[in-house]
């Protein structure tokens, strides 16, 4: 059965005790509410094992933002899916634009990381969206396609179940500027379309689609009452521990 997830990315944000506190207040407030959704909370690396403790003890999941493109060896600076995979480490975050943008990953890049995920049993939280420039010359649908089929096509029916994918329009990231329901709805059928086309409607029903871009506790409940918006994949918002839970509660 396919589940509503909310993910939060903190992204190059907080220092050690600011993230211990809010990781423990995440954990405290979410013991005290019944909810069905996944919660996944991931934190830059160096706060990892803290947060896989306490989720261990708590209903939510830690996930890394990133993963290197090889396995383990002579790569500085770098860590492996292998590396992950022996803190039990159950979700990452890959293909985020930011990691595109500035790390110039492409989408062959981002297939190779999926995979390595996946040989290591970690759900990749895989982004796609476009900038606002191909939104503009209407070519949204085309960017997003592209991605979707170059970085996940190659993965067999089985596999691409585990992988949720976040939709994220580049220009709705961090600018306080949100898709709208209908746009976010639009963009997440067509996703599922290309799903169903490529693996059948009974895989494509089980994919996770997550929305990402400005979602706060103003807007959680218009994005998360669409059919195929799943949830939602956090930056800004999941820095603070009340809207973070208020987001949660918006299904
Ligand atoms: P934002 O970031 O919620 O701050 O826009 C979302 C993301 O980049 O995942």
């Amino acid at each position: 059965m396919r589940r509503n997830i909310v993910a939060g990315n903190w992204k190059m944000n907080l220092g050690f005790e600011q993230a211990d506190d809010l990781v423990n207040l995440i954990a405290e407030k979410l013991d005290e509410v019944e909810t069905e959704t996944i919660v996944i909370v991931c934190p830059p690396y160096p706060y990892l094992e803290l947060t896989s403790d306490l989720a261990s003890e708590s209903n939510f999941y830690a996930g890394a933002q990133n993963v290197a493109s090889f396995d383990n060896g002579a790569y500085t600076g770098e860590v492996s899916a292998q590396m992950l995979a022996s803190m039990n480490i159950e979700y990452c975050i890959v293909g985020h634009s930011e990691r595109r943008k500035y790390f110039n990953e492409s989408n062959q890049d981002i297939a190779t990381k999926v995979n390595l995920l996946l040989k290591n049993g970690i759900r990749p939280i895989f982004c796609c969206g476009e900038v606002l420039e191909e939104r503009d010359a209407d070519k949204h649908f085309d960017i997003v396609k592209n991605q979707v089929i170059e970085s996940l096509f190659s993965l067999t029916g089985e596999e691409i179940l585990d992988v949720v994918i976040a939709y994220e329009p580049v220009w709705a990231i961090g600018t306080g500027k949100t898709a709208t329901g209908a746009q976010a709805q639009e963009m997440h059928a067509y996703i599922r379309s290309l799903l169903t086309e490529k693996y059948g409607k009974e895989v494509s029903d089980e994919i996770s689609i997550l929305y990402g871009g400005s979602c706060n506790p103003k807007n959680a409940k218009e994005l998360f009452a669409n059919k195929d918006v799943d949830g939602g994949l956090i930056g800004g918002a999941a820095l603070n521990a009340d809207d973070f839970l208020a987001i949660i509660a918006s299904f």
